[in-house]
C-alpha cells in the first residue's frame, strides 16, 4: 500500500504495511537514521519526533496514522528557530555523551520551547522525563534547555 506522509516539510510516497510503526518507514524506507530505535515500547524517548507541534514517540504507533499530519524528525529539527537554539545550546553545554539519547532530547527540547519561551528547572525536568539517558547527561541537557530559552 502505498502512504503519502510529510516529514521535514517535504511529501514521501511510500510503499509499505500501513501497520509498520512509524520509527521503522523513517529510518528503512526513507533513511532517516537520526531517529533512533531504543526500548521500541514508547518508554525511553529515543525515538521521539514532533508530530503537528507535538513530541510523539514513533516506535509504536501505525505508519497510517501519520498520514496527513507534519512530521518533523530530528533531520529536519533546525529548519524550526527553536530547534537551532536547541542544538546550539546542546553543543555549547556538551549536553550528549555517547549520543543515543540526544536526538530524542533535542526533539523533546524543540517540542517544550514551541509551547513555551520560559520554564523553571522543574517544568523542564517534566518535560523530559520520559527520555531515559543512561550517560548521565542530564544535568547538562537542563542547562541546554535554559540556555537555549535565555537566547530566545
Ligand atoms: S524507542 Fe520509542 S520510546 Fe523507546
Ligand atoms: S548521552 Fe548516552 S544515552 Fe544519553
Amino acid at each position: 500500500m502505498t502512504l503519502r506522509l510529510r516529514i521535514n516539510g517535504n511529501d514521501h510516497d511510500v510503499d509499505c504495511d500501513p501497520d509498520t510503526p512509524l520509527i521503522y518507514v523513517l529510518r528503512d524506507a526513507l533513511k532517516l537514521k537520526g531517529t533512533k530505535l531504543g526500548c521500541g515500547l514508547e518508554q525511553c524517548g529515543a525515538c521521539a519526533v514532533l508530530v503537528d507541534g507535538k513530541v510523539t514517540m514513533s516506535c509504536v504507533s501505525a505508519v497510517d496514522s501519520f498520514q496527513g499530519r507534519e512530521i518533523v524528525t530530528i533531520e529536519g529539527i533546525a529548519d524550526t528557530q527553536e530547534g537551532r537554539r536547541v542544538q546550539a545550546a546542546f553543543v555549547e553545554t556538551s549536553a550528549a555523551q555517547c549520543g543515543y539519547c540526544t536526538a530524542g532530547l533535542v526533539v523533546a527540547a524543540t517540542g517544550l520551547l514551541m509551547d513555551r519561551r520560559e520554564a523553571d528547572n522543574e517544568t523542564v525536568k517534566q518535560a523530559l522525563a520520559a527520555h531515559l539517558c543512561r550517560c548521565g547527561s542530564h544535568p547538562r541537557v537542563l542547562r541546554a534547555v535554559q540556555r537555549a530559552m535565555a537566547a530566545g
